[in-house]
């Protein structure tokens, strides 16, 4: 265990491991997003899937024990890609200054996974201010008691939606927004199939068909919020 969490292959590990697992988060939290682009469309009224989306979320047992295990995830995957990094620039040493500039022939995005991850994280801050935190009562917030269908019932719930619907009428968020997920996107485009490959799934056969996974799931994660958050100031 003591290994996992020192040696270097270990570290590259968890990262991996906490790094597939943010992409499954991702993939539920596009999901419940993507109801934002079906309301007012379905015959639903505007808002109400969207806002029976996050009742599931917000009452559903199950999510509440994955919330800390997603939080530990991002500490993980963070923690362990600072250390990572580090610890690379340190054992290139004085090599590193000398030449300038970046290995030839390796990709854009497989050098450029921090400052990727950096702007990611820059978003998330303000992605947590904007949504979370108003929905946890950290920040002050004061949501509408609204209906809306719920698996054959009517439900009563927060107006989580005319939050996030007047949060995207703001240009400079929607533009935060655009710029987080472009970032995602490349930052999936390498780190999908590396983590793969890091657990050992790397054969010939494979890894050609892994990176074009990658750039699917970096397409389908990346475009999607791009393309809500574009919709919102859009069209609704
Ligand atoms: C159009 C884009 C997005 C919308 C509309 C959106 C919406 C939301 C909302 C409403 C919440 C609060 C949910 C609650 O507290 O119950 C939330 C939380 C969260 N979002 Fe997003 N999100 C978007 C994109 C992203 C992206 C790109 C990431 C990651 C890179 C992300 C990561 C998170 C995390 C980690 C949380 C806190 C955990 C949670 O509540 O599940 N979101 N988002």
């Amino acid at each position: 265990m003591s290994n996992l969490l020192t040696a270097s292959i270990g570290r590259k590990l968890l990262m991996s491991i906490s790094g597939l697992f943010l992409i499954l988060f991702l993939f539920v939290h596009l999901t419940i997003n993507s109801f934002l682009l079906l309301d007012g469309v379905l015959g639903f009224e505007e808002g109400q899937l969207f806002n029976a989306g996050v009742h599931f979320m917000g009452t559903n047992p199950l999510i509440k024990i994955i919330e800390p295990v997603l939080a530990l995830g991002f500490l993980v995957h963070i923690v362990y890609s600072l250390i990572l990094t580090f610890q690379n620039m340190k054992a290139r040493g004085p090599q590193r200054y000398a030449s300038g500039k970046k290995t030839k022939g390796v990709e854009w995005t497989s050098q450029n996974m921090l400052p990727l991850g950096i702007a990611i994280f820059a978003f998330l801050v303000v992605h947590i201010y904007n949504f979370y935190m108003k929905m946890k009562g950290i920040l002050p917030w004061e949501p509408a008691e609204v209906e809306f269908p719920f698996f054959g019932l009517t439900a009563t719930g927060e107006d989580a939606y005319t939050m996030v619907h007047e949060t995207f009428q703001n240009l400079g968020i929607v533009i935060v927004y655009v710029i987080g997920s472009i970032a995602l996107a490349f930052h999936l485009t390498h780190g999908f199939w590396s983590a793969f490959q890091t657990i050992g799934w790397n054969n010939n056969i494979w890894m050609p068909r892994l990176k074009v996974i990658s750039s699917v799931v970096a397409i389908i994660l990346g475009g999607g919020f791009t393309v809500i958050a574009l919709a919102q100031y859009l069209f609704f």
